[in-house]
């Protein structure tokens, strides 16, 4: 079995290779002068069965992607490992008119009938996993954020969801450890801003965990900080499970108050305290 390392997830791609104790293919990722992205897998990959590992952030790595399954044609069999599955927020028409832009993007990675299976972690909304015709499994990755906390030892920390959408993950996070958790309200006004509604908590002079599936433009997080914060919070922690980390996101969420942000390898950042690698290997 060989892994074959996407151009947005090298350093995953090799964790997972070290934790099947298996081969690591070579590949070359190059740009033509007119911005074309060239991909090609140096291994010959003929016959084997191989595991492409590419998280989906830009439309770059789509292409990639898509590269990479193309360049498997010939393989045995050919899963596929999507650590950050974009676009999964763009899951519906809001509008009349809009692409469903995974819906599109699902059917691209089906469409040429070499992928055998695919793995996502924590996609925004699994119902989207319905565009996929081929088997696709979601892994969670929230009790490894758990275990993160637990082990970084701070003290009774309360864990919170921003919003209704990371109930579950705030449970998933707080109940294997039995630390207390709450949600908060959230509501969207733009891209860039959201409006968190005001709720008494009883958080004064503890620590708090804030966790969310994904952290974009850290707007989110900053707001739940200050509310937090004015209800006189010790410390707050961020912790996701995909980092995109847009434009400002970081010192946004630092000016707010953030104490540290956490985010798993995904999306591969300097925030990657945790790895996915084990769990991936796991299901292989
Ligand atoms: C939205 O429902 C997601 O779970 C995240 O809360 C959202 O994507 C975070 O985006 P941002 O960091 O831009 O506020």
């Amino acid at each position: 079995m060989k892994i074959v390392p996407g151009m947005s997830s090298q350093a995953l791609a090799a964790r997972i290779a070290a934790e099947l104790d298996c081969k690591v293919a070579s590949c070359e990722f190059k740009r033509f002068p007119d911005g074309e992205l060239y991909t090609r897998v140096q291994d010959d990959i003929k016959d084997e069965e191989v595991t492409i590992v590419q998280s989906i952030r830009t439309d770059s790595d789509l292409i990639c992607l898509l590269q990479l399954i193309d360049a498997a044609e010939e393989a045995h069999k050919t899963k596929v490992v999507i650590p950050y599955l974009g676009y999964a927020r763009q899951d519906k028409r809001f509008e009349p008119g809009e692409a469903i832009s995974i819906r599109a993007i699902a059917r691209s990675i089906c469409a040429a009938g070499v992928v055998d299976t695919i793995y996502v972690v924590n996609v925004h909304n699994r119902g989207v996993l319905k565009y996929f015709d081929v088997n696709t499994k979601e892994l969670d990755a929230s009790p490894l954020i758990g275990d993160y906390v637990a082990k970084r030892e701070i003290p009774h920390p309360v864990i919170i969801g921003p919003d209704g959408g990371a109930a579950e993950l705030a449970k998933a996070v707080a109940a294997p450890y039995g630390f207390d958790y709450d949600v908060l309200e959230k509501t969207r006004i733009s891209s860039e801003e959201v409006e968190i509604k005001a709720k008494e908590l009883n958080v004064e002079g503890k620590n708090v965990v804030i966790v969310d599936d994904i952290i974009s433009t850290g707007g989110t997080i900053s707001e739940a900080t200050a509310m937090l914060k004015s209800q006189g919070t010790h410390d707050v922690y961020v912790a996701c499970i995909h980092g995109v980390f847009v434009q400002n996101a970081v010192p946004r969420m630092l000016h707010a108050g953030v104490k540290e942000i956490i985010a798993t390898d995904t999306i591969e950042s300097e925030f990657s305290k945790i790895s996915i690698a084990k769990m991936v290997a796991e299901e292989k």
